[in-house]
């Protein structure tokens, strides 16, 4: 395992702006290239602002009383004046500050590195240039979301250089197959073989909820973390596949009959989707705290409820469709009743994140984990009294607890977990009981699916690995690296002797 990683799921799994942008910023969106010609506000320093500096700078959060996200607020400056001179970067405080070697250095030294000098060149040439604004962009334009018009998702590469971190997977229908999220792409693959079959780009970086639909599509939340969250709906079975690497590609960002509709576009990650159990309402939530329930199939926004007061990592409904469970960083998991808008219980004794949540098939239970490395039993409904009350520990990963399935058979109903401590674990949330532990990975298990017939289980890491096994015995069925052409250094090394 990697010693210096934080141990918490918001760098990991989310890293929001600061922790994410800073450490793994997403160079797809930054210019390699010094512009030949003049400096383009919106092309060239935007992202470089958007990338580095917009988590402490944004409306919300306004550090120093600065707000970056238009260019008027920009120059507008914060306690101090317009941080832009324009004609002269060196006497501008924007450039003392990302020059600066002390306290005043700009992102702040605790949060990471100065900006490349690349960087730091391209926005003093925008400066001593005039500092101008691009022509037909609104001064008072939020950037994000002309940045957003702007994006272009990288194309596809044929082999990984590195292993995909896996946040989302998911069985296809007849659980022949799985869908894993890789990078700005997803990947299908035999479940039986772990042969890649397929690779459908997308323009979402990453996916943190895969659903398939009644009518055989494919619902996705996810996102650019820091930058940009949507839900959409594809059809993987249409499109002209084009050969990348000897596996057939097709295209989920423009062709219309791969990539069908676009629920929602927000400003950051959408990080989980749920489905009602008759199939005709999909819900989804992520870091903008906001509860979304579609009618399906029309797409129609049928409630956006605000309760939580921080991301919601979770959802499940209830078997009556009727209520949805949610699980928040802000430490609580709660159950909303959707028709009156209200939130009917909170559960609050994780008191650490809340990551994954599920009501038990007669409605009575809630199982909820978290940081807190445990998985918790609660009163969903039934007593009045005790409503939201724990009513057992579970059991206990060890270690954070990342995600949940649950598999709605009244005869042996089954959540899956998965964690930190590298396992799968199966639960009867019913009796409140643990029934299995699936070991095999070497790294953080992120997420975790059950086929549709509750047969198997599969768990994907934080190492692109995918495991399989299958829920009767606990025996490991396949496994597979979900990154496409990657070659593990030590395979490397040993084919080369
Ligand atoms: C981790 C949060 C964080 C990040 C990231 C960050 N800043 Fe700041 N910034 C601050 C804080 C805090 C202050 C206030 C410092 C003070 O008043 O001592 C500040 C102040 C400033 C100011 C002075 C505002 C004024 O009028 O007082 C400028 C200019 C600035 N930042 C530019 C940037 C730029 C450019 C970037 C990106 C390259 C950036 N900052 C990234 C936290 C941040």
């Amino acid at each position: 395992m990697n010693g210096s990683r934080c141990c918490c799921i918001l760098c990991a799994l989310v890293g929001l702006a600061l922790v994410w942008l800073l450490m793994f910023a997403a160079p797809a969106v930054v210019r390699a290239q010094p512009p030949k010609g003049p400096v383009s506000f919106i092309k060239d320093v935007a992202p470089i602002l958007s990338e580095n500096c917009f988590a402490c700078h944004d409306a919300k959060r306004k550090k120093g009383k600065l707000e970056m996200t238009s260019y008027e607020t920009l120059r507008k400056g914060g306690t101090k004046d317009d941080p832009i001179m324009p004609g002269k970067a060196r006497e501008s405080i924007l450039m003392d500050m990302l020059t600066a070697t002390g306290p005043a250095q700009m992102p702040p030294k605790d949060v990471g590195d100065p900006l490349p000098k690349e960087q730091i060149a391209i926005i003093a040439r925008w400066i001593d240039e005039g500092a101008k604004l691009d022509a037909g962009i609104d001064p008072k334009s939020d950037l994000r979301h002309e940045l957003r018009i702007r994006f272009q998702p990288p194309p596809l590469l044929a082999a990984y250089k590195y292993p995909v971190n896996v946040n989302a997977l998911v069985f296809t229908p007849d659980k022949k197959k799985l869908v894993v999220g890789g990078y700005h792409e997803l990947t299908v693959w035999d479940a039986a073989a772990g042969k890649l079959e397929k690779r459908i780009a997308t323009r979402a970086e990453r996916a943190y909820g895969l659903i398939f639909l009644p009518d055989g599509k494919l619902a996705v939340a996810g996102g650019r973390p820091g930058q940009e969250g949507d839900v959409r709906i594809y059809n993987i079975n249409a499109g002209k596949p084009t050969m990348l690497g000897g596996v057939p590609t097709i295209d989920g960002v423009n062709d219309k009959t791969v990539f069908l509709r676009e629920l929602v576009q927000t400003d950051d990650a959408m990080l989980a989707i749920a489905l009602s159990p008759d199939g005709k309402k999909l819900a989804s939530a992520g870091t903008d705290r906001l509860l979304r329930v579609w009618d399906l199939p029309s797409g129609k926004l049928e409630h956006t409820i605000e309760n939580h007061a921080d991301w919601v990592f979770g959802l499940a409904f209830a078997p009556d469709g009727k209520h949805l469970a949610t699980a928040s960083r802000d430490k609580t998991a709660k159950v909303w009743d959707l028709s009156a808008k209200e939130s009917m219980l909170t559960f609050p004794d994780h008191q650490n994140s809340v990551y994954a949540v599920a009501i038990t098939a007669d409605g009575k239970f809630g199982v909820s984990c978290g940081e807190d490395t445990q998985v918790r039993q609660w009163q969903a409904t039934d007593d009045k009294k005790q409503i939201g009350k724990q009513i057992k520990v579970m059991g206990s990963h060890g270690k954070p607890v990342f995600r949940m399935v649950q598999h709605h058979d009244p005869k042996s109903p089954i959540v899956a977990t998965c964690g930190a401590d590298g396992t799968v674990k199966l639960w009867n949330p019913v009796a409140g009981t643990a029934l299995k532990t699936l070991t095999g990975h070497s790294d953080w298990v992120y997420a975790v699916t059950i086929s549709p017939d509750g047969q198997l289980v599969a768990g994907g890491a934080w190492n692109g690995e995918v495991r399989v096994w299958r829920v009767a015995d606990g025996k490991e069925a396949t496994a597979f690296n979900a990154s496409p052409g990657y070659v593990a250094p030590a395979a490397k090394a040993a084919a080369k002797k």
